[in-house]
């Protein structure tokens, strides 16, 4: 293991996801395992720029592992977007002694890292950890299977109104630009339709297969709209249907920041866990530029443009799969 880094940062940017606390709790035991230092940046690439810094020996990150939410607080940082933020924030870590940094993040995260690698040669890994699982190079983002669980909770709850009233619920969840989160759960809620960016649905293929189940008698239905970046755009579909579906009872409901808390299931605290150690070793192995992730099991890495650039691949067996199951 190449011996120059003596003190890495850690920091939590852009959305928080369920998981954000073991990984830190993570990165930061590895470190004491291997007699590094490691210091918290308080507020992503804000603290980077503002000096928020504070030690994290062993022992600060007790029992976290199990919380929801970033104890190292989180930010979207216009001010690392420029030279200027991003030369101040090199400043501030060069007085610091920091010689490397672990940042914990999605997409912005890691188009700020890149840079701030490709400017200034900061030896830097990323840990994906975002809600849409919207990342290439990793199989899993971290805190996505958490928010799956709490939006199929949500829709399991939703579908005894559902049932006892005999009505059309749209619901629409989170995602930004992508439609995982809807995918995902659409399937294990057992939903009538997914209403996703990657394979758009026209109201007239969504009206084609609601007048179906209401015609072979089933009782109620569940559409599982993605956000997909415009928050709210359920209610104009909803609308659009029930002007050629006037016999439906029609809601619609909107999760919201429901999906992004809560305290991360057990597969996001072990893959928080694994990719926490991969990063710091990483790093000491001489890796930089690079997202760690988790691809059949297997430790990954892969650059930050690749992982930013390709996205997330679609897994069209599971719309094949929901199509068949909602006959
Ligand atoms: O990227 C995570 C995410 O929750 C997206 O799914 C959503 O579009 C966005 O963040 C919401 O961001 P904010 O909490 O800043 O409104």
């Amino acid at each position: 293991m190449a011996l120059e880094i003596e003190k890495i940062g850690v920091l939590t940017s852009g959305g928080d996801a369920p998981g954000m606390n073991a990984c830190i709790r993570a990165v930061v035991r590895t470190c004491a395992y291997y007699h590094k230092e490691v210091v918290g940046v308080t507020k992503g690439y804000y603290g980077l720029i503002n000096g928020l810094y504070a030690d994290m020996p062993a022992r600060s990150v007790g029992n976290i592992i199990h919380r929801g939410g970033t104890i190292l607080q989180s930010a979207r940082c216009e001010e690392f977007k420029t030279k200027q933020g991003r030369q101040q924030a090199w400043q501030n870590l060069k007085e610091r002694g920091i010689d490397a940094l672990v940042v914990i993040g999605g997409n912005g995260t890691f188009t700020g890292a890149h840079l701030f690698y490709e400017e200034f040669g900061v030896p830097i890994v990323g840990i994906p950890a975002t809600i849409d699982n919207d990342l290439f190079g990793t199989d899993y983002t971290i805190g996505f299977d958490t928010c799956t669980n709490t939006v199929v909770q949500a829709i399991d709850q939703i579908r005894d109104t559902a049932a006892s009233h005999g009505r059309l619920f749209f619901i629409e969840v989170m995602g930004r630009d992508s439609g995982f989160i809807a995918l995902r759960s659409g399937l294990a809620v057992g939903a009538e339709s997914m209403v996703i960016p990657e394979r758009p649905t026209s109201i007239e293929e969504l009206v084609r297969v609601l007048d179906r189940n209401w015609k072979s008698s089933k009782s109620f239905s569940l559409v599982i709209v993605a956000e997909a970046g415009e928050s709210g755009r359920t209610f104009q579909i909803a609308d659009e249907v029930n002007k050629r579906l006037n016999y439906y009872d029609t809601k619609v409901t909107v999760l919201g920041h429901i999906q992004r808390g809560g305290s991360p299931s057990c597969l996001d605290r072990v893959l928080s866990s694994r990719l926490g150690v991969a990063a710091v070793e990483g790093l000491l192995e001489g890796k930089t530029d690079v997202m760690v992730g988790v691809g059949n099991n297997k430790i990954l890495h892969t650059p930050f443009a690749e992982a930013i650039a390709k996205g997330q691949v679609l897994d069209d067996d599971l719309l094949r799969i929901a199509h068949i199951l909602s006959i």
